[in-house]
């Protein structure tokens, strides 16, 4: 049976996580759901049909569950871009801020190879702090980054105005 429910409705906002004021965005529901997954995941691959992708990065960390299975219906390999001090081999590491905090992301110095084309994936884009980082990592080691991927863009957060401004093809399923 064909599903017509909107992507949108598998995602529920938590009030005040992780901070007072935060109106948390959860993918869980959307994840555990095995329509919601896979019409999430085949709705972020429409856009790249007939386009080149090398690569898949996943940001930590849902952009890992997310990221994953778009690299294996890509058949392209998945990179795991980590918080700082997880990956076990050398890395390059960039800093961002985020809507709470800050932080500092990494990636394996051998993780990219000069001219491959990197979709980069996430289930959310706020402020845009931690794609921009990853664009970074990405580009540090000679990638191309052909897209990023989002489920949702929080757009009064800036991030889709901060990654268009560098050039970046930005997509996202929902608002
Ligand atoms: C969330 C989300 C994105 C990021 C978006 O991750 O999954 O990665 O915030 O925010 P930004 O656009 O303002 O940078 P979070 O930092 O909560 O990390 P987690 O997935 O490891 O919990
Ligand atoms: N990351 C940054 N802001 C977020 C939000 N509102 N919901 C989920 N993840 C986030």
């Amino acid at each position: 049976m064909p599903d017509t429910r909107d992507v949108k409705s598998y995602i529920r906002t938590i009030p005040d996580f992780p901070h007072a004021g935060i109106r948390f965005r959860d993918v869980t529901t959307l994840f555990s759901d095995p329509r919601g997954f896979r019409v999430a995941v085949d709705q972020l691959l429409h856009p790249y049909a007939g386009i080149r992708i090398d690569k898949v990065a996943g940001l930590e960390a849902r952009g890992f569950i997310l990221g994953g299975a778009v690299a294996h219906q890509l058949s392209v390999g998945f990179i795991p871009v980590r918080k700082q001090g997880k990956l076990p081999g050398r890395t390059i590491a960039q800093d961002y801020t985020l809507e709470y905090g800050t932080a500092t992301i990494e990636i394996h110095d051998d993780a990219v190879q000069p001219g491959e084309r990197v979709l980069i994936v996430d289930d959310l884009l706020a402020t845009g702090g931690t794609a921009e980082a990853g664009v970074r990592l990405i580009e540090k080691l000679g990638g191309v980054v052909v897209s990023l991927a989002f489920i949702i863009d929080l757009p009064e957060l800036g991030g889709r105005a901060r990654l268009e401004k560098l050039g970046l093809d930005v997509h996202a399923l929902c608002a």
